[in-house]
């Protein structure tokens, strides 16, 4: 018996198997889940996660939507309800900047608009989908929703930049949801992931000293694997968690706990 068997459930943000969503997708199947998925618009983009998603599963219901337009989300979530009885865990793995504000020595010349479009992407999303999300998961007594932060939300992290402030708003995002959200037992939490090469990391400046230092300094002498947040995925989508929310949970290896 798996610990997901009956839950039902959406992700969004499989750009290939690289990606920490479909790690997360992955285990929470591997556990009993049926999962949908949400991809960026264009065709490309659908081949992309549609090959993904066929190495966890077949026959999985693929939805487009650009989380920077309200209709898409209108949409997505409506179409997900049409085709689903029960929504009970969503996935937030969606993050974006420009490139150009994530090196070391250019936080300070980030235009208004980069810094804007970082927050509305990484982290508004997260309460834009949570509001849509909200009527269907309380129709089945409550659900489990989570999304992806980083710890260059609390410390600076060198060329993380803007997006370390807008991992810092998902998180404070992900409080706000969890308490409103809590009174009809859906429980909202964030799992600080540790460095992982995937693209969105690749935009980052300076990853490759990051990835040396973690794995050199981390408890666990190593870096982290999709797979250990896949792990704590299928933990906050199942009823092991049924008390926690509004927390971020590290799944880093340790490295968050050194002082040097
Ligand atoms: N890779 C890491 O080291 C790391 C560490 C901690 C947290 N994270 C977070 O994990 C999450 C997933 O990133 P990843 O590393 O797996 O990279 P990824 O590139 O595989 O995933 C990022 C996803 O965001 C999606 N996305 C971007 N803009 C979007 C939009 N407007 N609408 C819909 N989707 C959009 C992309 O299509 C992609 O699927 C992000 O929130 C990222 O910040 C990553």
């Amino acid at each position: 018996m798996g610990l997901l068997d009956g839950k039902c459930g959406l992700i969004v943000g499989i750009a290939n198997d690289r990606s920490y969503a479909w790690h997360i997708a992955k285990a929470i199947h591997d556990h009993g889940g049926t999962c949908a998925y949400a991809h960026i618009p264009g065709e490309k983009n659908e081949r992309r996660t549609s090959k993904a998603v066929e190495k966890i599963h077949g026959d999985a219901r693929m939805y487009s939507c650009d989380a920077g337009s309200d209709e898409d989300l209108d949409a997505l979530f409506a179409n997900y309800a049409k085709d689903h009885e029960r929504l009970d865990f969503l996935v937030h793995s969606i993050a974006f900047a420009d490139r150009e504000w994530l090196q070391p020595g250019m936080f300070a010349k980030t235009p208004r608009k980069a810094y804007l479009d970082a927050i509305d992407i990484s982290a508004y999303t997260l309460s834009a989908m949570s509001g849509r999300a909200q009527e269907q998961m309380a129709k089945n007594g409550g659900g489990s929703i989570m999304a992806m932060s980083y710890y260059g939300a609390e410390k600076v992290v060198p060329g993380y930049n803007v997006m370390g402030v807008a991992k810092s708003c998902l998180e404070s995002t992900a409080r706000y949801l969890a308490f409103e959200l809590g009174e009809q037992n859906i429980r909202v939490n964030t799992m600080s992931g540790g460095f992982l090469r995937t693209l969105a990391s690749s935009a980052v400046g300076g990853t490759d000293e990051m990835e040396a230092a973690a794995k050199q300094k981390a408890p666990l002498r190593r870096l982290v694997e999709g797979a250990d947040v896949g792990k704590t995925a299928v933990y906050l989508a199942s009823d092991l968690s049924s008390g926690v929310t509004g927390e971020n949970i590290y799944v880093d290896c340790g490295i968050n706990t050194l002082g040097v």
